[in-house]
């Protein structure tokens, strides 16, 4: 057995995996965000820690075999936030979060400093409210006093396996999200640091996703009842191991994930792309390999704002009945889902919303179908992107929210060109996090293979080709929408 453990952001999840990739047990426990200012997003690092303890030993009791026989555990992290220790490896304040947007200023001073082309070089990324480096300049210009004792930083996945094992590193798909990293040579850019003005001390020694860091400590195996022997493997960015845990591992290979926020990501063999910055372009969980990615911020949450403004009291399902009844173009209704900004390609945290084309005529299932349409419209935006850069996208497997109802399964077909996949059971991140320890252990001789054994396609939803052209026509409408409503909100 193995034991991928998913530290998201509003839960940690834990699933016990055994050699057919079946989950045996699985444990979730909650904390809570701390959000003191708009803007502010903030989580005690102490809460990871004991509710993965918790559950970890509601998983040991759970478990009828021999605890002997959990051979590895692994990890998957929610990315960016900024977990910063004093010489002691005390926490020396709350970690600011991948969702905390406070630090435009200092995203502009990296830009000043370092030059936008320079740090593209180096991080293959732009400067964003949400990665590592701007909130550490934070914490220099506004709490000197904690910044002058920080000894190490780290990201959070890395401080939970530091205080299971004793053990300091990061590994490269985490370490992509800092800014600090030279993605392609997989160093960290002491030129950054030099510029910026942060020791290069301060970043800890980095290793590949699948390597082994250690063995629990004494102390953490009487807290859970796991054995102390339990190989620990250092894991992935949330976002690697949900393309692992998808089987997002050979070139072509697409993943499109709807949660709160939409993700689409591409697995990416080369480290000399130019995506321009317009969408990420990280380490994978896989040596040597890496993934674009783009980002809509409101997808599910655009689907459960509308639900919440105007179905509060019926549940997902019953919003969404009838809505593939509706012609594709929703009846002329168009949604642009910018309720809290836009990540990729815009990188604009002021822009707003939009429903355009309103008419007497249209019905609620209209205003849902319009949503979803929006939603999807937006994450391909990312996917043009790809395909403007020569990568060939035709068939993407479909995760989270948007898996669950077969009539956006198809408009996803419909909206991106390409054939939808999906999956039979979809564990994402935690999945991938199992398969980084089986791998760790031995079990195969590459992920690709784990995959192979522990990841099944059930479906498979094909674009229709009349819709593809009318989504083709809309699309270039729905790309306007965000130049024309710009100026509402500057
Ligand atoms: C990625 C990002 C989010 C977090 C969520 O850039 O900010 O996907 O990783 O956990």
């Amino acid at each position: 057995y193995v034991i991928g453990i998913d530290l998201g952001t509003s839960a940690v999840k834990i699933l016990l995996i055994n050699q057919n990739g079946e989950v045996c047990h699985e444990v979730s426990k909650s904390y809570p965000l701390i959000q003191e200012k708009s803007g502010y997003s903030e989580q005690n690092p102490e809460e990871w820690v004991e509710k993965t303890a918790q559950g970890l030993a509601e998983l040991v009791q759970q478990f009828q075999g021999n605890v002997d026989d959990i051979e590895g555990i692994s990890f998957s992290g929610q990315m960016h936030g900024l977990v910063l220790l004093d010489e002691e490896h005390q926490v020396l304040r709350n970690t600011i979060l991948w969702n905390d947007t406070r630090t435009t200023e200092q995203c502009r001073q990296i830009n000043e400093i370092v030059g936008t082309d320079r740090l593209l070089e180096i991080t293959k990324n732009p400067a964003l409210e949400g990665f590592t480096l701007p909130k550490l300049l934070w914490v220099k210009q506004y709490e000197p006093e904690v910044f002058e004792k920080a000894h190490v930083f780290m990201l959070p996945k890395d401080y939970l396996r530091y205080r299971m094992t004793g053990e300091i590193h990061s590994e490269y798909s985490d370490a992509a999200g800092t800014l600090l990293l030279n993605v392609s040579k997989k160093t960290w850019s002491t030129e950054i640091c030099e510029l910026v003005g942060i020791k290069s001390e301060l970043c800890p020694p980095l290793v590949e996703s699948h390597q082994l860091v250690g063995t629990i400590t004494s102390d953490f195996a009487n807290w859970t009842g796991l054995s102390e022997s339990v190989k620990v493997f250092a894991g992935g960015a949330d976002n690697a191991c949900g393309a692992i845990g998808s089987g997002i591992l050979s070139e072509g290979r697409t993943l499109c994930s709807i949660g709160t926020s939409g993700v689409v990501l591409s697995y990416e063999e080369r480290n000399d792309q130019d995506f321009q910055g317009k969408v990420h372009y990280f380490n994978h969980g896989e040596e040597n390999a890496f993934y674009t990615m783009g980002v809509t911020l409101a997808a599910g949450y655009s689907l459960s704002w509308f639900k919440d403004t105007f179905a509060e009291k019926e549940e997902f399902e019953q919003l969404l009945q009838g809505i593939d009844q509706v012609p594709a173009g929703a009846n002329g209704l168009l949604f642009t889902p910018y309720l809290v900004g836009e990540r990729t390609p815009h990188a604009d945290s002021v822009i707003r919303g939009s429903f355009i084309g309103m008419d007497a005529s249209h019905k609620r299932r209209d205003f849902v179908r319009a949503v979803l349409e929006g939603i999807t419209f937006s994450l391909n935006e990312s996917i043009e992107i790809f395909r403007e850069n020569g990568k060939t996208i035709d068939t993407i497997v479909s995760i989270g929210g948007g898996a669950k109802n077969e009539a956006w399964l198809q408009i996803q077909a419909d909206i991106f060109n390409a054939n939808i996949v999906k999956l039979s059971s979809e564990q994402g991140p935690g999945m991938g996090a199992a398969m980084l320890a089986a791998f760790g252990c031995g079990w195969f001789s590459s992920l690709l293979e784990c995959a192979n054994k522990f990841i099944e396609p059930v479906k498979t939803y094909q674009p229709v080709k009349e819709n593809v052209a009318q989504y083709q026509k809309l699309f270039g409408i729905y790309k306007q929408v965000y130049e024309q409503t710009k100026v509402l909100n500057e």
